[in-house]
Protein backbone atom coordinates (compact mmCIF):
# COMPACT_ATOMS: atom_id res chain seq x y z
CA UNK A 1 0.00 0.00 0.00
CA UNK A 2 1.16 3.64 -0.78
CA UNK A 3 1.45 5.35 2.26
CA UNK A 4 2.73 9.02 3.08
CA UNK A 5 4.07 9.30 6.22
CA UNK A 6 3.78 13.34 7.38
CA UNK A 7 6.00 15.01 10.07
CA UNK A 8 8.62 12.17 8.92
CA UNK A 9 11.83 13.23 11.16
CA UNK A 10 15.23 10.89 10.52
CA UNK A 11 14.11 8.87 13.12
CA UNK A 12 10.77 8.04 11.63
CA UNK A 13 12.57 7.44 7.97
CA UNK A 14 15.02 4.57 9.35
CA UNK A 15 12.78 3.10 12.00
CA UNK A 16 9.43 3.20 9.89
CA UNK A 17 11.31 1.48 7.10
CA UNK A 18 13.39 -1.23 9.40
CA UNK A 19 9.81 -1.96 10.43
CA UNK A 20 8.24 -1.86 7.20
CA UNK A 21 11.53 -4.69 5.68
CA UNK A 22 10.54 -6.90 9.40
CA UNK A 23 6.61 -7.80 8.52
CA UNK A 24 6.98 -9.99 5.55
CA UNK A 25 3.62 -9.52 4.69
CA UNK A 26 4.08 -5.61 5.08
CA UNK A 27 6.24 -4.31 1.94
CA UNK A 28 4.28 -0.87 1.70
CA UNK A 29 5.84 2.05 -0.26
CA UNK A 30 6.55 4.76 2.16
CA UNK A 31 6.73 8.36 1.17
CA UNK A 32 8.40 10.80 3.72
CA UNK A 33 6.90 14.16 4.19
CA UNK A 34 9.04 16.33 6.51
CA UNK A 35 6.52 19.18 6.41
CA UNK A 36 3.16 18.76 8.69
CA UNK A 37 -0.28 17.30 7.46
CA UNK A 38 -2.55 20.90 7.10
CA UNK A 39 -4.82 21.41 4.82
CA UNK A 40 -2.29 23.20 2.31
CA UNK A 41 0.23 20.03 2.20
CA UNK A 42 -2.83 17.57 1.94
CA UNK A 43 -1.96 17.33 -1.60
CA UNK A 44 1.01 15.80 -1.25
CA UNK A 45 -0.65 12.62 -0.07
CA UNK A 46 -2.21 12.30 -3.78
CA UNK A 47 -2.42 8.79 -4.81
CA UNK A 48 -1.84 7.55 -0.98
CA UNK A 49 -4.86 4.75 0.29
CA UNK A 50 -3.15 5.74 3.82
CA UNK A 51 -1.52 8.23 5.41
CA UNK A 52 0.34 8.08 8.36
CA UNK A 53 0.53 11.31 11.00
CA UNK A 54 1.81 12.49 14.61
CA UNK A 55 0.94 14.55 17.72
CA UNK A 56 0.86 17.88 15.59
CA UNK A 57 -0.34 17.13 12.25
CA UNK A 58 -3.63 18.69 11.57
CA UNK A 59 -6.34 16.20 10.73
CA UNK A 60 -9.76 17.87 10.91
CA UNK A 61 -12.59 17.39 8.83
CA UNK A 62 -11.43 20.13 6.38
CA UNK A 63 -8.13 17.99 5.66
CA UNK A 64 -10.18 14.66 6.23
CA UNK A 65 -12.17 15.75 3.04
CA UNK A 66 -9.51 16.76 0.62
CA UNK A 67 -7.93 13.23 1.60
CA UNK A 68 -10.89 11.57 1.20
CA UNK A 69 -11.17 12.86 -2.09
CA UNK A 70 -8.02 11.97 -3.27
CA UNK A 71 -8.78 8.36 -2.30
CA UNK A 72 -7.53 7.96 1.12
CA UNK A 73 -8.94 5.33 3.09
CA UNK A 74 -7.05 5.21 6.04
CA UNK A 75 -4.93 7.34 9.08
CA UNK A 76 -2.92 5.68 11.12
CA UNK A 77 -1.45 8.01 13.72
CA UNK A 78 2.33 6.75 15.76
CA UNK A 79 1.01 8.00 18.77
CA UNK A 80 -1.58 7.06 21.21
CA UNK A 81 -3.57 10.45 21.84
CA UNK A 82 -5.94 10.83 18.56
CA UNK A 83 -7.32 14.63 19.87
CA UNK A 84 -5.58 16.03 16.61
CA UNK A 85 -7.91 13.59 14.16
CA UNK A 86 -11.57 14.17 13.99
CA UNK A 87 -12.02 10.85 13.91
CA UNK A 88 -16.40 11.03 13.92
CA UNK A 89 -15.73 13.17 10.48
CA UNK A 90 -13.48 10.28 9.18
CA UNK A 91 -16.35 7.76 9.87
CA UNK A 92 -18.73 9.78 7.73
CA UNK A 93 -16.37 9.86 5.31
CA UNK A 94 -15.52 6.41 4.96
CA UNK A 95 -11.91 6.83 6.34
CA UNK A 96 -10.48 4.61 8.99
CA UNK A 97 -8.49 5.71 12.10
CA UNK A 98 -6.08 3.54 14.19
CA UNK A 99 -3.59 4.46 16.60
CA UNK A 100 -0.90 3.22 18.80
CA UNK A 101 -3.05 2.06 21.55
CA UNK A 102 -0.41 0.14 23.42
CA UNK A 103 3.41 1.19 24.07
CA UNK A 104 5.56 1.30 26.84
CA UNK A 105 3.92 3.38 29.26
CA UNK A 106 7.37 3.26 31.15
CA UNK A 107 8.36 5.79 28.73
CA UNK A 108 6.31 8.45 29.66
CA UNK A 109 6.06 7.28 33.27
CA UNK A 110 9.68 7.44 34.20
CA UNK A 111 9.78 10.52 31.80
CA UNK A 112 7.39 12.50 34.02
CA UNK A 113 9.08 10.86 37.01
CA UNK A 114 12.43 12.47 35.23
CA UNK A 115 10.88 16.04 34.77
CA UNK A 116 9.84 16.06 38.61
CA UNK A 117 12.76 15.31 40.12
CA UNK A 118 14.18 17.92 37.13
CA UNK A 119 12.26 21.16 38.28
CA UNK A 120 11.90 19.69 42.16
CA UNK A 121 15.96 19.40 42.44
CA UNK A 122 16.46 21.91 39.82
CA UNK A 123 19.38 19.43 37.85
CA UNK A 124 19.01 21.20 34.59
CA UNK A 125 19.58 24.62 36.06
CA UNK A 126 22.91 23.07 38.18
CA UNK A 127 24.35 21.73 35.45
CA UNK A 128 24.06 25.00 33.44
CA UNK A 129 26.00 26.26 36.29
CA UNK A 130 28.94 23.82 36.85
CA UNK A 131 29.36 23.84 33.01
CA UNK A 132 30.20 27.79 33.11
CA UNK A 133 32.62 26.89 36.73
CA UNK A 134 29.68 28.08 39.12
CA UNK A 135 29.49 25.22 41.58
CA UNK A 136 27.24 27.20 43.95
CA UNK A 137 24.41 25.99 45.64
CA UNK A 138 22.03 29.05 46.29
CA UNK A 139 18.81 28.43 44.37
CA UNK A 140 18.82 24.69 44.23
CA UNK A 141 17.32 23.89 47.28
CA UNK A 142 14.41 21.26 46.47
CA UNK A 143 12.06 19.01 48.83
CA UNK A 144 11.89 15.67 49.54
CA UNK A 145 9.86 13.08 47.51
CA UNK A 146 9.50 10.94 50.32
CA UNK A 147 6.68 11.32 52.59
CA UNK A 148 5.15 14.14 50.42
CA UNK A 149 1.83 13.48 48.72
CA UNK A 150 1.22 12.89 44.47
CA UNK A 151 -2.26 13.09 43.02
CA UNK A 152 -2.47 11.82 39.95
CA UNK A 153 -5.38 12.55 37.43
CA UNK A 154 -5.78 9.83 35.10
CA UNK A 155 -4.80 6.10 36.33
CA UNK A 156 -4.83 4.49 33.28
CA UNK A 157 -1.41 2.70 31.70
CA UNK A 158 0.83 5.31 32.13
CA UNK A 159 -0.48 7.07 35.13
CA UNK A 160 -0.74 4.38 37.07
CA UNK A 161 2.64 3.47 36.19
CA UNK A 162 3.65 6.67 37.72
CA UNK A 163 1.60 6.22 40.92
CA UNK A 164 3.77 2.66 41.59
CA UNK A 165 6.80 4.67 40.97
CA UNK A 166 5.94 7.29 43.34
CA UNK A 167 4.88 4.93 46.19
CA UNK A 168 8.33 3.38 45.69
CA UNK A 169 9.70 6.49 46.53
CA UNK A 170 7.51 6.49 49.91
CA UNK A 171 4.68 8.86 48.54
CA UNK A 172 0.74 9.04 49.23
CA UNK A 173 -0.65 9.05 46.39
CA UNK A 174 -4.08 10.39 45.40
CA UNK A 175 -5.70 9.08 42.42
CA UNK A 176 -9.08 10.93 40.00
CA UNK A 177 -10.20 8.76 37.15
CA UNK A 178 -13.48 8.85 35.03
CA UNK A 179 -13.21 5.20 35.06
CA UNK A 180 -11.89 4.70 38.79
CA UNK A 181 -10.20 0.90 38.86
CA UNK A 182 -9.86 -1.51 41.41
CA UNK A 183 -5.81 -2.16 40.50
CA UNK A 184 -5.15 1.35 41.50
CA UNK A 185 -6.31 1.31 44.83
CA UNK A 186 -4.92 -2.48 45.19
CA UNK A 187 -1.01 -0.91 44.35
CA UNK A 188 -1.84 1.20 47.40
CA UNK A 189 -3.69 4.87 45.76
CA UNK A 190 -6.76 6.13 47.15
CA UNK A 191 -8.90 7.99 44.76
CA UNK A 192 -10.73 11.11 46.20
CA UNK A 193 -12.49 14.17 44.24
CA UNK A 194 -10.40 16.26 41.97
CA UNK A 195 -10.49 19.11 44.47
CA UNK A 196 -9.69 17.06 47.06
CA UNK A 197 -6.85 15.63 44.91
CA UNK A 198 -6.03 19.50 44.48
CA UNK A 199 -5.97 20.70 48.08
CA UNK A 200 -3.56 17.81 49.12
CA UNK A 201 -1.17 16.96 46.64
CA UNK A 202 2.33 18.44 46.76
CA UNK A 203 2.63 17.11 43.24
CA UNK A 204 -0.18 16.72 40.39
CA UNK A 205 0.81 14.73 37.52
CA UNK A 206 -1.51 14.83 34.45
CA UNK A 207 -2.01 11.21 33.03
CA UNK A 208 -5.91 11.86 31.19
CA UNK A 209 -6.55 12.12 27.47
CA UNK A 210 -7.16 15.58 25.83
CA UNK A 211 -11.14 15.73 25.48
CA UNK A 212 -14.43 17.97 25.69
CA UNK A 213 -13.93 17.14 29.16
CA UNK A 214 -10.63 17.67 30.14
CA UNK A 215 -9.23 20.63 28.33
CA UNK A 216 -8.37 23.07 30.73
CA UNK A 217 -8.69 20.90 33.23
CA UNK A 218 -6.15 22.70 35.16
CA UNK A 219 -7.28 26.21 34.93
CA UNK A 220 -7.43 29.59 36.66
CA UNK A 221 -10.50 28.32 39.02
CA UNK A 222 -8.63 25.10 39.85
CA UNK A 223 -5.30 26.83 40.03
CA UNK A 224 -6.62 28.51 42.65
CA UNK A 225 -7.42 25.22 44.82
CA UNK A 226 -3.94 23.78 44.92
CA UNK A 227 -2.12 23.73 47.75
CA UNK A 228 -0.02 26.68 47.39
CA UNK A 229 3.72 26.08 46.38
CA UNK A 230 2.76 22.37 44.50
CA UNK A 231 4.32 21.38 41.23
CA UNK A 232 2.27 20.24 38.30
CA UNK A 233 3.25 17.65 35.38
CA UNK A 234 2.04 17.64 32.26
CA UNK A 235 3.22 14.62 30.03
CA UNK A 236 -0.32 14.04 28.78
CA UNK A 237 -0.86 16.89 26.23
CA UNK A 238 -1.15 20.57 26.47
CA UNK A 239 -4.41 21.49 26.32
CA UNK A 240 -4.94 20.28 29.42
CA UNK A 241 -3.61 23.03 30.91
CA UNK A 242 -4.63 26.92 30.42
CA UNK A 243 -0.79 27.99 30.01
CA UNK A 244 -1.90 31.74 30.58
CA UNK A 245 -3.06 30.54 34.23
CA UNK A 246 -0.52 28.88 35.08
CA UNK A 247 1.84 31.87 34.20
CA UNK A 248 -0.03 33.82 36.70
CA UNK A 249 0.26 31.27 39.30
CA UNK A 250 3.79 30.86 39.10
CA UNK A 251 4.21 34.59 39.47
CA UNK A 252 2.05 34.66 42.50
CA UNK A 253 3.71 31.52 43.94
CA UNK A 254 0.48 29.85 44.23
CA UNK A 255 1.99 27.64 41.64
CA UNK A 256 5.75 26.15 43.02
CA UNK A 257 6.95 24.57 39.99
CA UNK A 258 6.05 23.55 36.42
CA UNK A 259 7.14 20.73 34.04
CA UNK A 260 5.64 20.29 30.84
CA UNK A 261 6.33 18.02 28.15
CA UNK A 262 3.45 19.19 26.32
CA UNK A 263 2.14 22.80 25.40
CA UNK A 264 -1.07 24.29 23.79
CA UNK A 265 0.44 26.00 21.03
CA UNK A 266 3.00 23.10 20.67
CA UNK A 267 2.41 22.80 16.72
CA UNK A 268 4.05 25.35 15.26
CA UNK A 269 7.14 24.90 18.04
CA UNK A 270 7.78 21.33 18.63
CA UNK A 271 9.78 18.63 16.88
CA UNK A 272 12.21 21.61 14.73
CA UNK A 273 15.47 23.74 15.45
CA UNK A 274 14.01 26.88 16.01
CA UNK A 275 17.47 28.43 17.70
CA UNK A 276 18.12 30.34 14.69
CA UNK A 277 14.93 32.06 14.67
CA UNK A 278 12.77 34.78 16.51
CA UNK A 279 9.90 32.65 18.83
CA UNK A 280 7.02 34.87 18.66
CA UNK A 281 5.14 32.62 20.93
CA UNK A 282 5.35 35.07 24.36
CA UNK A 283 3.87 32.52 26.48
CA UNK A 284 6.98 29.89 26.13
CA UNK A 285 9.41 32.51 26.34
CA UNK A 286 7.72 33.90 29.66
CA UNK A 287 7.51 29.94 31.26
CA UNK A 288 11.25 29.01 29.62
CA UNK A 289 12.32 32.48 31.58
CA UNK A 290 10.78 31.25 34.85
CA UNK A 291 14.12 29.56 37.19
CA UNK A 292 11.21 26.39 38.64
CA UNK A 293 9.90 25.28 35.31
CA UNK A 294 11.35 22.68 32.79
CA UNK A 295 10.07 22.43 29.54
CA UNK A 296 11.17 19.52 27.19
CA UNK A 297 9.58 19.30 23.16
CA UNK A 298 7.54 16.32 23.90
CA UNK A 299 9.83 13.23 24.24
CA UNK A 300 8.56 11.39 26.80
CA UNK A 301 7.50 8.58 24.48
CA UNK A 302 10.76 8.84 22.81
CA UNK A 303 12.57 5.69 24.26
CA UNK A 304 13.61 2.25 22.22
CA UNK A 305 11.38 -0.01 23.28
CA UNK A 306 8.50 2.65 22.81
CA UNK A 307 9.27 3.81 19.18
CA UNK A 308 10.48 0.47 17.87
CA UNK A 309 6.59 -0.81 19.22
CA UNK A 310 5.16 2.19 17.33
CA UNK A 311 6.74 1.60 14.58
CA UNK A 312 5.73 -2.15 14.30
CA UNK A 313 1.78 -1.54 15.39
CA UNK A 314 1.76 0.97 12.62
CA UNK A 315 3.14 -1.35 9.95
CA UNK A 316 0.84 -4.49 10.99
CA UNK A 317 -2.31 -1.98 11.03
CA UNK A 318 -1.68 -0.61 7.79
CA UNK A 319 -1.26 -4.44 6.71
CA UNK A 320 -4.27 -5.24 8.50
CA UNK A 321 -6.19 -2.66 6.34
CA UNK A 322 -4.34 -3.53 3.34
CA UNK A 323 -5.52 -7.09 4.12
CA UNK A 324 -9.18 -6.60 5.32
CA UNK A 325 -8.27 -7.89 8.56
CA UNK A 326 -10.38 -6.31 11.63
CA UNK A 327 -8.51 -3.12 13.03
CA UNK A 328 -7.89 -3.83 16.48
CA UNK A 329 -6.27 -0.10 17.27
CA UNK A 330 -9.48 1.63 15.58
CA UNK A 331 -10.30 4.49 17.64
CA UNK A 332 -13.17 5.23 19.72
CA UNK A 333 -15.88 7.41 17.47
CA UNK A 334 -14.46 6.47 13.99
P1 LIG B 1 -5.03 5.35 29.11
O1 LIG B 1 -6.22 5.37 28.23
O2 LIG B 1 -4.47 4.04 29.55
O3 LIG B 1 -5.34 6.20 30.43
C1 LIG B 1 -6.05 7.41 30.44
C2 LIG B 1 -6.86 7.46 31.71
O4 LIG B 1 -7.52 8.74 31.78
C3 LIG B 1 -7.97 6.38 31.76
O5 LIG B 1 -7.89 5.67 32.99
C4 LIG B 1 -9.25 7.20 31.63
O6 LIG B 1 -10.33 6.61 32.33
C5 LIG B 1 -8.82 8.52 32.26
N1 LIG B 1 -9.74 9.62 31.93
C6 LIG B 1 -10.45 9.81 30.78
N2 LIG B 1 -11.21 10.92 30.89
C7 LIG B 1 -10.96 11.42 32.13
C8 LIG B 1 -11.47 12.55 32.83
N3 LIG B 1 -12.38 13.35 32.28
N4 LIG B 1 -11.01 12.78 34.08
C9 LIG B 1 -10.10 11.94 34.64
N5 LIG B 1 -9.59 10.85 34.03
C10 LIG B 1 -10.02 10.60 32.78
O7 LIG B 1 -3.94 6.21 28.37
P2 LIG B 1 -2.36 6.23 28.64
O8 LIG B 1 -1.69 5.28 27.72
O9 LIG B 1 -2.10 6.13 30.09
O10 LIG B 1 -2.00 7.71 28.10
C11 LIG B 1 -2.46 8.86 28.78
C12 LIG B 1 -2.17 10.08 27.93
O11 LIG B 1 -0.76 10.30 27.86
C13 LIG B 1 -2.58 9.96 26.46
O12 LIG B 1 -3.96 10.30 26.29
C14 LIG B 1 -1.70 10.94 25.76
O13 LIG B 1 -2.36 12.19 25.69
C15 LIG B 1 -0.49 11.07 26.71
N6 LIG B 1 0.75 10.60 26.10
C16 LIG B 1 1.81 11.45 26.01
C17 LIG B 1 3.00 11.06 25.46
C18 LIG B 1 4.20 11.95 25.38
O14 LIG B 1 5.16 11.63 24.68
N7 LIG B 1 4.25 13.07 26.08
C19 LIG B 1 3.13 9.71 24.86
C20 LIG B 1 1.98 8.86 25.08
C21 LIG B 1 0.83 9.30 25.65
Amino acid sequence: MRVAVFSARRYDQSLLTEANHANPAAGHELLFIQDRLTAETAALARGCAAVCVFVNDCVDAEVLQLLADQGTRLVATRSTGYNHIDAAAAGRLGVAVVRVSDYSPHSVAEFAVGLLLAVNRKIARASMRTREGNFELDGLMGFDLHGKTVGVIGTGKIGSLFARIMLGFGCTVLGHDKYPDPAFEQQGGRYVPVRELLAGSDVISLHCPLTEETHHIVDAASLSHIKRGAILVNTSRGGLVDTEAAVQALKSGQLGGLAIDVYEQEASLFFQDLSSTIITDDVIQRLVSFPNVIVTGHQAFFTVEAIGQIMAATVDSITDFERGAPLLNRVPGN
